[in-house]
């Protein structure tokens, strides 16, 4: 089972993830996910999790002691000595390669900051790496820890039905997927490509991959020539 430790100020977000894959990857016992409260860990009576910050500017930044009781409470409830991820825009970016790298190595504790980020110190004390779900700025972790969450939940044992589907998927040979039809045979006069209609998996197969090198090379010719 992989395990995840999220540190969160919303922890009712991640009922998000009870749904489709993720939850059933939970239902099986593939994938674990628990959430810490860095409000728990506050002293003072409003529970305060954040403050001005140093040097002045807009907005709040995130106090490192709740944060950093919040990681360590979720670190001694992980088995295997997990890696510490905080998500960032300022972090390595997620591609395919990334969420293999994660679903082969040890359970994660993901921290997902609000307001303006979170005191520096406790990047230095705790976290092992940084990472971006993309070039564009989110209010907050919690959506990025879960796509990362979805991303790597395919690729756990016993999550797919077909043990294939998931080497077939975008990116696994580094290409685009091919078009995909369903029935109606013709709808409102479009017609279902005819190779797709017989059983001749060869050629279904042949067809296949042309569409997928098609589409690749039309919408993100860089995927072919990173290769
Ligand atoms: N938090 C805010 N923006 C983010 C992004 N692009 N990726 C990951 N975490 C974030």
């Amino acid at each position: 089972m992989l395990k995840v430790g999220l540190v969160s100020i919303f922890p009712e977000m991640f009922e998000a993830i009870s749904y489709g894959m993720t939850g059933r990857a939970q239902e099986i016992g593939a994938l674990g996910v628990e959430v810490f409260n860095p409000r728990s860990y506050t002293t003072d009576n409003y529970r305060r999790v954040d403050d001005r910050p140093y040097g002045g500017g807009p907005g709040m930044v995130m106090m490192a002691e709740p944060l950093c009781q919040a990681i360590d409470a979720a670190k001694v409830s992980l088995e295997r000595t997990p890696k510490v991820v905080y998500l960032s825009p300022q972090g390595r970016c997620l591609d395919h390669d990334y969420v293999q790298e994660l679903v082969s190595g040890p359970d994660l504790v993901m921290l997902c900051g609000r307001y303006e980020g979170v005191d520096e110190r406790v990047i230095d004390a705790r976290v092992d790496e940084e990472l971006s779900i993309g070039d564009y700025v989110l209010a907050g972790g919690e959506l990025a820890a879960m796509v990362v969450i979805e991303a790597m939940a395919r690729w756990l044992p016993g999550v797919l039905g077909n043990a294939e589907s998931a080497p077939q998927d975008s990116f696994s040979n580094s290409l685009l997927d091919c078009r995909q039809y369903t029935r109606p045979e013709v709808w409102r006069d479009k017609a279902v490509p005819h190779v797709l209609l017989g059983g001749n998996h060869q050629a279904i197969e042949q067809w296949r991959q042309k569409d997928a090198l098609d589409r690749t090379e039309h919408r993100r010719p860089d995927l072919l020539v990173r290769k």
